[in-house]
This record gives C-alpha cells, structure tokens and sequence, in this order.
C-alpha cells in the first residue's frame, strides 16, 4: 500500500500579520531601537552633502544665505574660514552620529531578527510534538526538517535588513525629495524621475517572480525529503544494490530544484540591471541639466536659478538615491520569499492535533492498576477496513497477556491503542475503570512502558537511552534493568561500559543488543503496565527464556502485555488472545487453547517440533 506523503497547507490567512502579531510585537523595544537607529543614521548621512553645498556657495562663490534659512543671519556674521570649521566640526559629529546609530540599528533588528526565529523553530518543533500520529504517517520528515530549518532561516534577512532598508527607502524618497524640493523644486521634478517607474517596474517583476519562489521552496522540500529517506535507508541501498536507482533518484530532485531555483534566478538577475540603468539615467540627467543651468541659466522653461552648492547637493543626492532606490526590488523580493516561508511555517504552527486532552481530563497514576477492553473496533483513518473488531478482554494487576497471531493481524495496532496514539472508533478503553480519553495524555502514556517492535535509540551514550527522560535515576536502578534485560554483562565488557556511544539509532550494537537496551529503558520506567512487542525476536531462544524468567518475578505489581509470534514467548501468560484480521478468533490459559483452539494446538505442536 502507498499512501502519497500529504503536503503541509501553507497557511492560507495573512501569515505576515501573524507573524507580527504573534511574535513581531512581543519585541517592541527592539523595532524601536532598528528604527531609531535607521532613522538617525540616514539622517546623519544626508547632513555632510547639505553642508558641502552650503559651504560651496558661502565660502568659495560668496553668496549669502536665502533669509528662508534658520540661523542665515548669524552665518552672516561669520568669517569665511570660521564657517569652514563650524561646518567641518557639524559633519565630523555627523559621521559619529552615523557610526553610533549604525550600530542601535543593527542591533535592534538582528536581536528582533534572532529571538523570533528562536521563538518560530520552538514553537514548531512544539507544534509538531502536540500532532498526533495520523500526521507523522502521511507527511514526510524531510519537509518538515525544511520548515524549521530553511523555512525559519529564511526569515533572518526579512527581519534583520528589509525593515532598515524599507526604511531608508522612504526616508531617502520623502526626505530627501523634501530637501531638493525646497532647495529646487525644478530640478527636484528631474531627479525624483525614476522613482514612479521603477515602482511599476518592482510590481512587475514581484507578480512575476513570486510563484516561482512558491516553486522553488517546495522542491527544495523535496530534495531534503528524499535526502533523509535515502540517508536513513542507506543500509537498504548497500545491499540491494539499488545505488544507481537511488543516484537517478536524488539527481532528479536535484534538478527540479536547480530548474525552479533558476527559473527564480533568471527573473531576478534581469531585475536589478534594470534598475540600476533607470537610475543611472536619472543620475546623468540631473547632472547635464543641472550642470547646463549652473553655467547657461534655466534651461526647459524653468525659471529658478541654481547655485553651483546646491547643484552639488543633488548630484550627491542622486547618487545616495540609486542605491536604496535599487534595493526596493531586493526588498520586495526579500518580503515575498518570507512571505512564503512564512505562510508554511504558519500552516504548520496552525496544524491542530486530532488526540488532545478533553477539558475534563484528570491527571492519574494508578494504584491498583487494572485493564479493560469493551468491544473496541478502530480503523487508520487512511484505510476503509477496520483493522481490530470488536475486541474485548479485562486484565488485573499481576496478570500477563499473550497476543499472537500472524504478521497484519492488529497485534501493535492494538497498543497503539492502548497509549492513544489513535482513539478507538467504537468501544472503550478503561485502565482502573477510568477511559483512558478521560485521562491526560502525559498520565496515560507515563503510566505505560512500551518496548516497541522496532526500538529506536538515539545517538549518544548507552546511559541516557536507558534512563531517558527519567529524573534522579540511580546507578542501582541502571544496573538492575539492565540485568534484568541481561544486557548488563554484555555492557560490562565495553571499555567505556555505560558511557559508551552506540552512533546514530545505536548503529554499533546488535538488532538484539538493541531491544535489550530498549527494554533496560522501559523496565526503569516502572510502569503500571509494561508491554513488550516482539521484542525479543532476535534473541536466542536461551537468552529470551531467561529474560522471561526475570521479567516474571518482577511483574506481580503491573499488567505485563507480552506480543509475539512465539508461542514459547507467551505460553506461560494468564491469558493469551489469538488474533486473526483484527479479530480475536481464541482467547484462554494456555491450557485452555490446547484444549478448546485446534488452531492454537497445531501452532504449539508444530512451534516446539521446529525449536
Ligand atoms: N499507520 C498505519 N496506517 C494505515 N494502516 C496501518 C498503519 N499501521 C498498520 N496498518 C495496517 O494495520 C494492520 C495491522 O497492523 P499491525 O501493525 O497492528 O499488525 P501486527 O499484528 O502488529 O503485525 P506484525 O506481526 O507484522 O507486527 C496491517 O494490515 C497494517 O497494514
Ligand atoms: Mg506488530
């Protein structure tokens, strides 16, 4: 059967209004410090060009001030060269100005930028623990890896230099279109010429690009998703031989990247020539036309004269425009590839999980823990056909369950059940009379040790897999688990005993290493109820008798849930349940079957003559 892996929603509501909603104005004081900052800064970086020009006409052309000018009266009275000082004095505090706000600015986005990312990847790995198990199954692991790694990086330019620039953007469009205007509103009508059509040029090219970013973050997507696969397959891939297969595999996904990757690409790099040819035009124009008024008069029908300061100031100016005039497209490009990664990081955020807590759900640990089946019937919601019927079975405290049946017939689906990693479509689950939907999720499942079929260990030492999420666990406790499980000598021997580390999913123990490892770590949880999955299906028959034996005086205080294909593995059980296509097709003491199952005796007579 193959389910198709199910795409992530992007959020389809506004997510960059969320984004500030949620997390941007949590930040206030930083946006306040970027845009002070941005703001002081681009001020302190239009005074020295005001104050050349000015001192042009004042010093070396001799000219008075216009009366308009604040202070024009009192420059009156200056020397030329006291002028020359004054001047040089405002620019130098006006670079230090510069230089000290530079710095509030950067800080102030880079820490806005940098704590919201931090806030976004835990908030969704958050999310992402909360969803139940229906999701992990048809999304694939690599795409969501992408959403809280690139997804989440890809924000860092949006929130550490888009604002700042937006910003210096308008201050250099208003301010400084301010400051010509009232120098020369004349000219100011030549300089300010590129600025409408580059507008329509960054409409164009945003309406243009934006799908193929949609494109490009989704096979990137993709490619970290068949990554990940092959990776972790990579003992599959050595010895089925199948490198090549998965070479041609990996290289088409490269290449749907590297194709909507340069699709993106190619419209981008028309874009910024573009612009930088716009704004030179402007540049080259105010300059001829303002370099023709200074020498020849007004030329065009204007009618204001221009003074060679005032000239300057512009040329300067026009030159400082084409820059952030320049970045206005990077900066919509900028906002748009945010706005997708942000519209998928939102669409996980947003995912609600199908098994929560009712409202009513009580925290409980049980004292005289006891288990109840009542006619449970569950189908995976991605299939049709009910893969446990009407199941039922009560259980006491002390007592061993048997499960067997053939491979499919619902033995794991039933304790996946049992720890809510699915609710039962009908019927109950009661563990001390209680259903389990009545109880919280962290309680039900603390009061559950389950060693699964297959026992994942995560890299690092043998010590933290076996303690694993347990506070204060002692060395005694270490060790009686691990005897128990009779992995302890095997551990003994290793030169850093339980400090040894067992690599990637424990890659450098055996398969039946593992599960003992594994059930070390469920028996330190000293759960109520202990189930074991098949777990000791690569071990020797010796070896698993003998865990068996130490699991039994151990198991008087708990519900032990023992499944397997093993009839040896289980006979010794209070009461074994056969299954078969979800059904329960014999139930009874061991004794019970041989008598009343004809089945379950023609399965011990043949299982003991082969072993
Ligand atoms: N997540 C899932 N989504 C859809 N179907 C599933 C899922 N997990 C299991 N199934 C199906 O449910 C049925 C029962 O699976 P289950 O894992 O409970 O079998 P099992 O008795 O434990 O088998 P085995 O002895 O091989 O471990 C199988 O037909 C299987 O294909
Ligand atoms: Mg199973």
């Amino acid at each position: 059967m193959n389910i198709p892996p199910k795409k992530i929603p992007a959020n389809s509501s506004n997510s960059m209004l969320d984004l500030y909603t949620h997390y941007g104005r949590n930040h206030r004081f930083h946006i306040f410090c970027g845009v002070l900052g941005t703001l002081l800064g681009r001020f302190s970086g239009l005074l020295p060009a005001f104050f050349l020009g000015l001192a042009i006409d004042l010093i070396f052309f001799d000219q008075s001030l216009p009366p308009s000018y604040v202070f024009s009266s009192q420059l009156e009275s200056f020397s030329s060269s006291s002028i020359l000082i004054l001047f040089s004095v405002i620019i130098t505090l006006s670079f230090f100005l510069g230089a000290v706000s530079m710095w509030l600015g950067d800080r102030g986005w880079n820490a806005f930028a940098q704590e919201i990312q931090h806030e976004l990847r835990t908030d969704a790995y958050d999310a992402l623990q909360a969803l139940s198990m229906n999701f992990f199954e048809d999304s694939r692991t690599g795409e969501l890896l992408s959403i809280i790694n690139n997804d989440v990086n890809q924000l860092e330019d949006f929130l550490s230099t888009s604002f700042s620039d937006a910003l210096r953007l308008v201050v250099m469009v208003i301010g400084v279109g301010l400051i010509l205007f009232l120098l020369n509103p004349e000219l100011t009508i030549i300089a300010m010429f590129p600025v409408p059509i580059i507008a329509i040029l960054a409409y164009l090219f945003v309406r243009n690009i934006h799908p193929k970013y949609v494109a490009m973050r989704s096979s990137v997507g993709g490619l970290s998703s068949r990554l990940e696969d092959n990776l972790s397959g990579i003992e599959v891939i050595n010895t089925e031989s199948t490198k090549p297969y998965e070479k041609g595999r990996v290289s088409d996904s490269s290449s749907e990247y590297y194709n909507t990757n340069w699709e993106a690409i190619s419209t981008r790099i028309k874009f910024f020539p573009m612009v930088t040819i716009i704004t030179g035009i402007g540049f080259v124009l105010t300059f001829t036309v303002g370099g023709l008024w200074v020498l020849s008069g007004p030329p065009l029908g204007f009618s204001r004269p221009l003074t060679p300061g005032t000239f300057v100031t512009f040329v300067i100016y026009v030159q400082q425009f084409v820059w952030p005039i320049a970045q206005f497209g990077q900066i919509v490009n900028t906002y748009q590839r945010a706005k997708a990664s942000n519209s998928r990081i939102f669409g996980l955020l947003k995912q609600s999980p199908s098994i929560v807590d009712s409202p009513e759900a009580i925290d409980f640990s049980p004292l005289n823990v006891n288990l109840n089946f009542n006619q449970v019937s569950f189908r995976y919601p991605s299939l049709e056909n009910y893969v446990l019927k009407d199941i039922s079975f009560r259980l006491e405290k002390g007592e061993t369950l048997g499960v067997v049946g053939p491979s499919g017939s619902g033995k794991t689906t039933l304790v996946k059940l049992l720890a809510r990693l699915y609710d039962v479509n009908e019927g109950s689950i009661c563990i001390e009379d209680k259903n389990i939907q009545e109880i919280t999720l962290y309680s039900l499942r603390k009061s559950i040790a389950y060693v699964s079929q297959d026992s994942y260990l995560f890299s690092g030492t043998l010590r933290e897999n076996i303690e694993y999420g347990q506070q204060n666990v002692t060395e005694q406790q270490i060790i009686e688990a691990t005897k128990t499980a009779r992995i302890h000598e095997f551990i003994s021997t290793l030169p850093d005993g339980y400090d040894t580390i067992i690599g990637e999913r424990g890659v450098t123990l055996s398969g039946g290493q593992r599960q003992r490892v594994a059930l070390a770590r469920a028996l330190i949880k000293q759960s109520p109820i202990f189930v074991i999955d098949e777990a000791t299906r690569y071990l020797d028959t010796e070896t698993e008798s003998d865990i068996r034996e130490s699991l039994s005086t151990s198991s008087s205080n708990r519900i032990t849930i023992i499944i397997s294909h093993r009839l040896a593995s289980v006979y010794k059980s209070t009461k074994i349940i056969m299954l078969d296509d979800g059904r329960i097709i014999a139930n009874g003491s061991h004794e019970d079957l041989l008598k009343n199952s004809p089945l379950y005796a023609s399965l011990w007579k043949n299982q003991s003559t082969s072993s």
